[in-house]
């Protein structure tokens, strides 16, 4: 098994290119569901955990329309029917209930099953979606801790059917558009270090409040910043060297408990990796702030690029991406570059600024045989090596040095090493 961090065809086109082509592919698939009522749209999808980010892959498959959402399992009868609720509300397709995840996995009805579960269940679910043979999204993180991560890796390995990750935030336009202009036209010259915060408010409600407890999620660096890791993985193009960390618990959740125990949940936080490549990056999280604010800044030796997003939690108030270039008058071979840049609002509001469009879109390439740019089980592992190593350095205090953690971890055959 391949144990690269990157992706080869990840850096291809610019997020406006990447639209123009998905939004004609929508209107020629659109214009045939019409002229022929019958058409299948190909693929069949089962939703397994139907709370708010199953509801959005419900929402996505539906508008991209290559597959068509065929059923969902939930635990809590409550969840299906706010998702159900919502499929009526731009579908008129049946939806089949399922009373176990057993039944849900084996009906030969669906060719994909969608894991949407809390973090802590993924592990059991899967090894019961797996024994289908079919097609597998699994959200992220891949799991709570790299022991299961590792197990996954190890029953992954030998599956012959597609299995993709969720870590759909390398879909969003403004890293898109980064990735292009670092890899494709090499425009801040060889990468020297890599700098990426998210500012934001607190962790949402879930069912069960289950993302308020580290044994539930992982711990935030993991259940949250695992999609910054991702980027900051694939920016530095290299495996992770050393991680140090400071992080804590200061604002959020202090008194809150649920059956006697306290939330735990760290809501800052500082990382520095550096890469065995050489390039330096570091990392800050907030999780106390009134809205949205992520930021990569990538510096080479020829220039400086700058990719941000704002949006706000708060319904009906839209975000906002952009990217900044600027290049040394030495070595200038394109004037200083500041955009907003967006997705077409149809698929920029369907969930996640677009990106989750996006993943889908890899999703169905996968299925139909070709090689996309979607998270790779190794790749969702080292992004929860980085994740889990800076829990580690929070916690001893010391600077965590990789190789030796995936030691420890027992990891390095996982890794290829
Ligand atoms: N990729 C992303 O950007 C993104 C965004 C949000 C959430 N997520 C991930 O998606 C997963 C779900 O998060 P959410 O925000 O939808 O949580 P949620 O609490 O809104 O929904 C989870 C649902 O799973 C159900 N469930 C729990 N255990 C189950 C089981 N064993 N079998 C079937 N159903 C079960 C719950 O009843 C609930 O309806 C988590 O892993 C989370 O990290 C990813």
């Amino acid at each position: 098994m391949q144990s690269d961090i990157r992706c080869s065809r990840f850096y291809a086109e610019p997020s406006k290119q990447r639209a123009d082509v998905a939004m004609e592919a929508r209107a020629e698939r659109n214009q045939n569901q019409n002229q022929n009522q019958n058409q299948n749209p190909g693929h069949s999808i089962v939703i397994i955990g139907a709370g708010m980010i199953g509801r959005e892959h419900m929402r996505v498959a539906t508008l991209l329309g290559r597959a068509k959402v065929y059923g969902l399992f939930d635990i809590h009868s409550s969840s299906m029917d706010k998702a159900e609720e919502a499929f009526r509300s731009y579908s008129d397709s049946p939806l089949v209930r399922y009373d176990s995840l057993e039944a849900a996995c084996s009906d030969s009805a669906t060719d994909v099953i969608f894991i949407c579960t809390p973090n802590f269940t993924h592990f059991e679910v899967l090894r019961t979606a797996i024994t289908s043979g079919k097609a597998i999204f699994l959200e992220k993180p891949m799991a709570t801790s790299l022991a299961d991560a590792a197990e996954i890796i190890e029953m992954v390995s030998a599956y012959r059917a597609v299995i993709q990750i969720g870590m759909q935030y390398r879909y969003k336009a403004q890293y898109t558009d980064a990735f292009h202009e670092v890899y494709a036209k090499g425009t801040v010259g060889e990468v020297k270090t890599i700098s990426m915060s998210e500012y934001r408010p607190p962790f949402l409600d879930k069912v069960e409040q289950w993302n308020k407890f580290n044994s539930n999620s992982g711990g935030t660096l993991v259940e949250k910043c695992c999609h910054y890791f991702d980027l900051i993985n694939l920016m530095a193009n290299s495996r992770p060297k050393s991680v140090v960390a400071s992080g804590g618990q200061a604002v959020n959740f202090l008194n809150f408990e649920q059956n006697g125990v306290r939330s735990d949940v760290d809501d800052h936080g500082f990382v520095i990796v550096e890469y065995e490549n050489g390039i330096r990056t570091n990392f800050t999280l907030n999780m106390f702030c009134p809205d949205l604010v992520e930021e990569l800044v990538v510096c080479g030796e020829k220039g400086r690029l700058v990719a941000t997003e704002s949006s706000s939690f708060v319904a009906g108030i839209s975000s906002k991406a952009a990217i900044k270039i600027e290049v040394q008058a030495a070595t200038k071979t394109q004037p200083n570059i500041s955009a907003d840049i967006t997705y077409p609002s149809i698929v920029e509001e369907s969930g996640h600024q677009g990106a989750t469009y996006f993943e889908h879109e890899a999703l169905m390439d996968q299925l139909d045989g070709q090689e996309t740019d979607s998270a790779t089980p190794l790749q969702g592992l080292w992004a929860m090596v980085v994740a889990s190593a800076a829990q580690e350095s929070i916690s001893s205090g010391t600077v965590i040095n990789i190789k030796q953690f995936i030691d420890d971890n027992q990891l390095t055959e996982k890794l290829d090493l």
